[in-house]
């Protein structure tokens, strides 16, 4: 059931000689105040066709308005007006939902791949802010692209390659302890990578040195290899932490250096092509654009973040035979992205369209990046921590008696910053705020967890069991319907616009209508209205859990 095609339909029976259905569709409105009406439709492009004054044709329409669903039509000026028969709506939109539950707003499915890059923190490094954002931004597109029909093949494209683990792997040989690194390991890596970059600037010959052992990694040195195999394993239990308090999978694990021995081909390919010029000598490929060129090949023979990128691609497509690619890779890559694109192209490659690089913002704090700078890192894994021990505490004053406390404060505290991240336009910049995340009102993610809780409450105090009519015709109960309505549009939005925050944004909504009519209407009370009330409650419920676990985030049944 939709509002605005049962509008749309109603137009179409008497302006079908004039107006195409989809135009029709496209000019209804939403009326500025409420009580003017559910939908508007303005009359002006009608008056052009007619050579009629809109307010006229207004007139006109409303008289002829005739559908079962609509109430009445007024002519307001150049607009038409309607009021839908809240009770007929409100009974057949609840018999909908209560019927497909978790399943409203799924779309056809289509059978098409849509693979996600997302998340892809770099080895013996920390999990950083950046990449908290695409794995949050990432897992709730892979979510959106199965809502709409899709199936989402998610992968982490791990930085585990390049000449990083040269300048690593010299700094290790050089001051390292295998001892420190076991204790401690991120933190240990990132703090000879750094004592690297201090001794570089007096002795440059070490430069030579890292360069040195990543060719011998490249060139598949025992040594190499084997130093680079433990700085991964230590790597991955880090970031699997932080995967696990935040409930992400992915498909597949195919990092940098998983495209080792899928180059070769690529760039035989681009040579045989014309493609491939020498330049400083350095192997490059010019893009055809006034952006500068793509390195492939160093001097020394090594290949590069973009070379591997290239492989990748062309792998995914063979493999997965992608609808889309989607990158959710911050927008300071934005060049990279288009360059690997344009050499795609280049190579004649067809399908480079259906490569999307979906960006966003940074995590600022006090207005400031959030980054790892120097020595001073953030754990993620510690921001997560802190959130759950604050929602803890929250719990304990609230709710004391609560059962499950552990697994609901790891809910709440995950949850708020996932929701704080998503509520915003993913290219605005977040400022990291724990204390303002946390809180139960305003625009936060325990405020819609805790009106899915107070509704799954209601539904388990009540002395009926919910069965779908309408529950009254007040402005309360229909603007909670109307929200309800709006849910499988909000979806297909948040889909197309790659935008997670559509859905945010729109619980958010939900949670507000729902929150009034809880205000205003003794929900519980014991009349023939009662197990009607109950399933609007239980849709409000159903529709709160989907959306929010559309975002990636859990709605425990209390709180
Ligand atoms: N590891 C990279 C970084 O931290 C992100 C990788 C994004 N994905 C890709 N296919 N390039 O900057």
């Amino acid at each position: 059931m939709n509002l605005k095609a049962v509008y749309t339909n109603a137009l179409y029976r008497i302006l079908q000689e004039e107006l195409s259905e989809e135009e029709i569709g496209k000019l209804i409105e939403h009326p500025k105040h409420e009580a003017h009406g559910d939908l508007a439709f303005p009359c002006f492009r009608l008056a052009s066709v007619r050579k009629e004054a809109p307010q006229k044709i207004a007139g006109a329409l409303a008289e002829q308005m005739n559908d079962p669903l609509i109430e009445k039509a007024e002519a307001a000026g150049p607009y038409v007006n309607v009021f839908f028969k809240r009770e007929a709506v409100n009974a057949e939109a609840l018999s909908q939902l209560s019927v497909l539950g978790a399943e409203y707003g799924d779309k056809i499915r289509t059978g098409e791949n849509v693979v996600f890059d997302f998340s892809s923190p770099n080895i013996a490094k920390p999990f950083s802010m950046g990449h908290l954002r695409s794995t949050i931004i990432g897992r709730s597109l892979a979510n959106l692209a199965e809502k709409n029909g899709y199936k989402a093949v998610k992968i982490n494209h791990l930085g585990d390659w390049g000449t990083q683990f040269g300048k690593l792997m010299c700094a290790y040989t050089r001051w390292g302890s295998e001892a420190e690194v076991r204790k401690n390991p991120i933190p240990t890596l990132m703090k000879y990578y750094v004592h690297y970059h201090e001794e570089v600037k007096e002795d440059p010959g070490l430069d030579d040195e890292a360069r040195g052992w990543f060719k011998k990694l490249e060139d598949q040195d025992v040594e190499a290899v084997k130093l680079w195999m433990w700085f991964k394993e230590e790597s991955l239990k880090e970031f699997n932490k932080v995967y696990e308090l935040l409930g992400i999978t992915f498909d597949h694990v195919q990092g940098e250096s998983f495209y080792n021995d899928k180059m070769a081909p690529v760039v035989a390919d681009l040579e045989e092509k014309g493609l491939l010029v020498e330049s400083e000598g350095a192997m490059v490929v010019e893009t055809g654009t006034d952006e500068p060129p793509c390195l492939i090949k160093k001097k020394d023979g090594t290949t590069l973040y973009a070379t591997r990128d290239l492989a990748a691609a062309i792998y995914r497509k063979k493999q997965f035979d992608f609808h889309k690619c989607v990158y959710v890779v911050g927008a300071e890559q934005q060049l990279h992205f288009s360059q690997v694109r344009q050499v795609l192209g280049r190579m004649g490659y067809d399908w480079t369209g259906d490569m999307v690089h979906v960006p966003f913002g940074l995590i600022l704090q006090g207005g400031k990046k959030m980054s790892t700078r120097k020595g001073k890192i953030v754990l993620l894994e510690d921001v997560l921590r802190d959130a759950i021990t604050r929602a803890e505490e929250n719990i304990a004053e609230k709710n004391p008696s609560l059962e499950d406390k552990d697994a609901v404060a790891a809910d709440v505290g995950t949850g708020a910053v996932v929701f704080h991240d998503l509520k915003n336009e993913r290219m605005n910049s977040v400022e990291f705020n724990l204390e303002q995340m946390l809180t139960f009102e305003g625009e936060t993610g325990p405020y819609v967890q805790y009106t899915h809780a107070r509704a799954m409450t209601l539904l388990e105090r009540a002395e009926a069991d919910p069965a779908p009519a309408s529950p009254g015709e007040g402005e309360e109960e229909w603007a909670v319907v109307k929200e309800l309505l709006a849910f499988p549009d909000a979806v297909e939005r948040a889909w197309t616009q790659y935008e997670p925050s559509v859905i945010a944004k729109y619980v958010l909504s939900l949670s507000s209508a729902f929150n009034s009519y809880y205000g205003k209407v003794r929900i519980l009370e014991s009349d023939d209205r009662l197990p009607a009330r109950l399933s609007l409650v239980k849709a409000v419920t159903d529709v709160l859990k989907e959306g929010l676990r559309l975002l990636g985030v859990k709605a425990p049944d209390k709180m």
